[in-house]
């Protein structure tokens, strides 16, 4: 892990799934921090995702930890498989399912990092019997399921309330998907975001170099605008 104070985590899905060997070499070669893996059901979201299979392919393949986004309904029945895939941290919404503290529980019974997603509409007090059992909460800064989106604004006044909810709490990941872009990331950043999922308008933008160099790009930009 690098010693800033952010991470970044390449959005697997979009990429092109045909280059995915390939592709997870420059993100070892560029030092990405995370893999970012989307598992959707039709239903949650209005499409379908990446499944469990690829997940045990992708860990056999790359030494990058992965945090499993489930944008699936009822993901409880999922977990088992999922941690035996390899999953290094597991995420479901916690609008999917009247039981978050329990799948919760089970995640970590299993060993595996535990966290919970929030739809932008979702309020954060919804985490306020839930915030001691988990050290990551991701914020959807659009709304789950479709690539390109642009960043809800009032997004980061609630990443700056998490943030005080969280207060020195160590090792705990703040995670922002959707919206990321080079002029939104600093932004993010400087609001209390620790770990930024970069896809479709950041280094998975088509036709602009390799990914190492693109996670690269995004550091410098980044660094350079929170130091001001
Ligand atoms: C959206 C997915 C994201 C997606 C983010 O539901 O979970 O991982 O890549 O969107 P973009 O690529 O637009 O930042
Ligand atoms: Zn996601």
């Amino acid at each position: 892990m690098n010693n800033r104070k952010y991470k970044l985590s390449a959005s697997l899905i979009c990429g092109d799934i045909i280059n995915l060997k390939e592709d997870l070499k420059s993100l070892e070669k560029g030092k990405a921090d995370y893999l970012h893996f989307d598992m959707m059901d039709g239903l949650f979201v209005p499409r379908f995702g990446q499944y469990p299979e690829i997940l045990k392919s992708i860990k056999e393949n790359s030494k990058i930890p992965v945090d499993v986004h489930l944008m699936i309904q009822n993901p409880e029945p999922y977990i088992e498989v999922l941690a035996d895939a390899g999953a290094d941290v597991i995420v479901p919404h916690i609008e999917s399912t009247p039981h978050i503290h329990r799948v919760v529980k089970k995640i970590k019974d299993l060993g595996v990092r535990a966290g919970v997603a929030l739809n932008p509409g979702t309020s954060l007090s919804t985490l306020d019997y839930l915030i001691d059992e988990i050290d990551w909460v991701e914020l959807m800064a659009i709304n789950p399921g479709i690539v390109g989106h642009k960043l809800i604004p009032n997004m980061l006044n609630k990443i700056y309330d998490l943030k005080k909810i969280v207060g020195l709490r160590e090792n705990f990941e703040i995670q922002i998907d959707g919206g990321v872009t080079p002029g939104s990331a600093s932004k993010m950043v400087t609001a209390g975001a620790t770990v930024l999922v970069c896809g479709s308008s950041t280094i998975y933008r088509p036709k602009e170099g390799s990914l190492d160099v693109r996670l690269n790009e995004m550091r410098k930009i980044i660094d350079t605008e929170t130091a001001l």
